[in-house]
């Protein structure tokens, strides 16, 4: 182990060149087909400059019908392999690694894109859903793993490097996670091992399709800071099944879209003052896991990154700072020794909103 964020490691049988990851991030700048944009092509090509030694996609849908915005990228046909092979080629071409995240949105999807109906664990209008969906069939469930499945062998078929399965954030395999947006009477709710059956029935089709040797990651919450959601213990334990089962590695997160006191995007992070509020969850991790454990949100230093390094975390994960400044890990690494001037106010989602896609927006 080391605390040098800049010494090389390792990620399942992939060699990173340092300990930094661009933790998925949502661009706004996708097809409306889920195809990659040239606009997004170029903001791989300056992401991977800029230092990291992995890039996380934005969150790919794994179908049509678990898209929640319409530039969000879908991974299940051939123009759309053929066009993350473009980020592929890009992102190795600066000596960088690629993973593609995959996600099935469930009940926090959005029907008038897909023109689907919404599905989830039960049929119930959860609190956090913004609209009422129906309960997912059983026979659904099994074709949503393949689906899961397919689109980890067609990032492998682009050129990526690795899957990160999106198991956080309240996005359809955390709905199966959560008690709280699980009512489920039959083998996949109710006692920890059945919420957990889909996450692993998704992780083992997901092997059986790419095989041993590809890196396969997820991303869950350490809690869902939400009343009756997924706590500590309970994500600990799911994610040491899937270590034993061979999980590459795993990202700490929190929260959904309205939990409280965090979310995923947690707010005001300011740097030497709050950074990594997931740090209970994530260091309980780190101490039970024989995996890598990233840690995510709020990471505003060097500093910071060193001190988790020597707390044993293996990877640190950023998101809005390199959406403020693509370059940061090469300045951090060339010298500089200010904190990234992030101060997670969010304003960066505005310009999305209006097609421009993310961008920073800081006052
Ligand atoms: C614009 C934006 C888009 C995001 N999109 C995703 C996503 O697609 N998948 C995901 O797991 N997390 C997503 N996140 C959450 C980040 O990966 C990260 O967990 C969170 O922003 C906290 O890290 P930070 O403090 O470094 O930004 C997104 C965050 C932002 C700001």
């Amino acid at each position: 182990m080391t605390d040098n964020p800049f010494a090389s490691t390792t990620l399942g049988r992939l060699t990173l060149k340092n300990h930094f990851i661009r933790s998925a991030t949502w661009d706004g700048m996708g097809l409306s087909d889920g195809s990659f944009s040239p606009a997004q092509i170029e903001l791989y090509r300056d992401l991977s400059r800029g230092g990291a030694g992995l890039l996380t996609t934005g969150y790919i849908a794994v179908t049509e019908q678990g898209r929640r915005n319409r530039e969000q990228n879908l991974l299940c046909e051939n123009r759309h392999t053929q066009s993350l092979r473009k980020v592929a080629e890009m992102v190795k071409r600066e000596e960088a690694a690629l993973v593609a995240q995959l996600v099935h949105c469930g009940g926090y999807a959005k029907t008038e894109i897909s023109n689907l109906p919404l599905i989830a664990p039960d049929g119930k209008r959860e609190p956090i859903f913004e609209d009422s969906p129906r309960a997912v069939t059983e026979a659904e469930i099994h074709n949503i793993t393949t689906q899961f499945a397919e689109a980890a062998a067609r990032a492998r078929e682009a050129g990526c490097d690795g899957v990160q399965i999106h198991a956080a954030h309240g996005y359809l395999i955390s709905q199966f996670l959560s008690p709280c947006t699980n009512h489920r009477r039959d083998e996949y709710g109710g006692s920890r091992e059945n919420r957990a059956r889909f996450l692993l029935e998704v992780y083992e089709k997901i092997r059986s399709y790419v095989g041993t040797d590809f890196t396969v990651t997820m991303k869950i919450n350490g809690s869902d800071y939400f009343p009756d959601g997924l706590e500590c213990a309970d994500s600990l334990k799911i994610t040491q099944q899937l270590a034993k089962l061979g999980l590459d590695g795993v990202e700490v997160s929190g929260g959904n879209p309205i939990s409280k006191p965090l979310t995923p995007i947690p707010r005001a992070i300011k740097a030497g003052e709050n950074e990594v509020p997931f740090q209970n969850e994530m260091l309980a991790f780190t101490e039970s896991l024989p995996i890598p454990v990233a840690a995510v949100a709020g990471i505003r230093s060097l500093e910071t990154a060193a001190e988790l390094l020597k707390q044993k975390v293996a990877l640190i994960s950023l998101s809005r700072p390199l959406i403020s400044e693509p370059d940061l890990i090469k300045q951090w690494q060339s010298g500089r020794e200010e904190p990234s001037r992030c101060d997670s106010c969010n304003r960066c989602f505005i310009p999305a909103f209006k097609g421009k896609g993310i961008k920073c927006n800081k006052k």
